[in-house]
């Protein structure tokens, strides 16, 4: 099948990419560079054998969007184009709406113009905000406590309407939990910008001494040690579940949501002590107020992935940090051009 993927050098484009190639899709990425590097393209080329069709373009680009479609005869688009910092999008509000629903609006007219209605949306369990309950299933209200959360919201909103409108649409909609570590090449992994809001990208700088020490935010939590617990999942497992979407929507028209977690909480402590066990790195830390915003508890109901998309993930805590280590240890600096 010949996939456009948006956003396809970034952190979850690029290791669904080499899923994609290594399961013999014919894969075109648009990009435009905003939070990675072409350098990702080679990495890709090394680990699958081939590199993918690149158009460096904006999806708010009308012209460069339609020489995209004129020029390949797409059967299935995978959108991840879009910006992803919740501090940030609280800063910028109206930069997210413009980047991630604008552009998407945009990439959705192409679409219905160039007749390619199989969809899988990069979404994100922020669309919960701080949930009523866990584990958070997918039937859980929707109710985001940021811009960024916001803007996927708002885009599963137009994505439900239009399937509603239009029933030749395939869609799936993929509620990401927390993507953390790196393919086991070493070649691919997160490259953050400035000082990485994530937990594990923080962790790393610390272990390869980047970064001083570890800033917890808040031990007050009411969690198993007070700091807060999130459902961890391999970005491999993640870009594995992408693939069993695509298949999903092949013969099921209408629209999805899915959650793609492991449905097992690690708490910030936690996930320390398994990096240490996991790398024979040591990470000091220190305990620090609050963050602004952050819940106490967030993990994946995944029943209605394994049911309907065959979908589970299978690499625990310490695999996910012993690839990450492997990475940054190789690229301390990220995926830089
Ligand atoms: C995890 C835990 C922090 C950094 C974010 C986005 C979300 C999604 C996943 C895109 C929390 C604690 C963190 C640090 C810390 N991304 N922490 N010190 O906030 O669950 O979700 O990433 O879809 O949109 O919001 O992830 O990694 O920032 O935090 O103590 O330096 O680690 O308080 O408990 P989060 P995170």
């Amino acid at each position: 099948m010949k996939v456009l993927v948006t956003g396809g050098t970034g952190f979850i484009g690029s290791h669904t990419c080499v899923e994609l190639i290594n399961n013999g899709h014919d894969v075109i990425i648009v990009d435009n560079l905003s939070n990675s590097s072409r350098e990702v393209l080679n990495r890709i080329a090394k680990i699958t054998g081939s590199i993918p069709k690149f158009y460096k373009d904006d999806l708010l680009d009308n012209e460069a969007l339609d020489s995209i479609f004129e020029e390949n005869k797409i059967d299935s688009v995978i959108h991840f184009a879009g910006y992803k910092a919740v501090g940030e999008s609280v800063e910028k509000p109206l930069m997210y709406y413009q980047n991630n629903v604008i552009a998407t609006l945009n990439l959705l007219d192409k679409m219905v113009k160039y007749n390619v209605k199989r969809l899988v949306f990069s979404s994100s369990a922020t669309v919960y905000g701080d949930p009523d309950m866990v584990p958070i299933v997918e039937t859980s209200r929707l109710q985001p406590t940021n811009p960024y959360g916001n803007t996927k919201l708002v885009i599963e909103d137009i994505l439900r309407d239009v399937a509603y409108a239009d029933h030749q649409w395939q869609i799936a909609l993929l509620r990401y939990f927390n993507p953390i570590g790196a393919h086991s090449s070493g070649l691919i992994g997160e490259t953050p910008n400035g000082i990485p809001n994530n937990l594990l990208p923080y962790i790393a700088q610390v272990a390869t001494g980047k970064r001083e020490e570890l800033r917890v935010w808040g031990n007050d939590y009411p969690t198993i040690d007070g700091t807060g617990v999130r459902d961890y999942i391999h970005v491999v497992d993640l870009a594995v579940g992408h693939l069993k979407a695509l298949k999903y929507i092949d013969n099921h028209p209408g629209i999805e949501a899915f959650n793609l977690g492991r449905g097992v909480g690690y708490s910030v402590l936690q996930v320390v002590q398994a990096f240490e066990k996991a790398t024979g790195q040591k990470i000091p830390y220190q305990i620090m107020d609050r963050r602004p915003g952050d819940i106490a508890t967030c993990f994946a109901d995944t029943k209605k992935a394994k049911d309907l998309l065959n979908f589970e993930a299978i690499y625990d805590i310490e695999q996910m940090c012993s690839d990450l280590w492997n990475f940054y240890k190789n690229n301390p600096e990220g995926i830089k051009e």
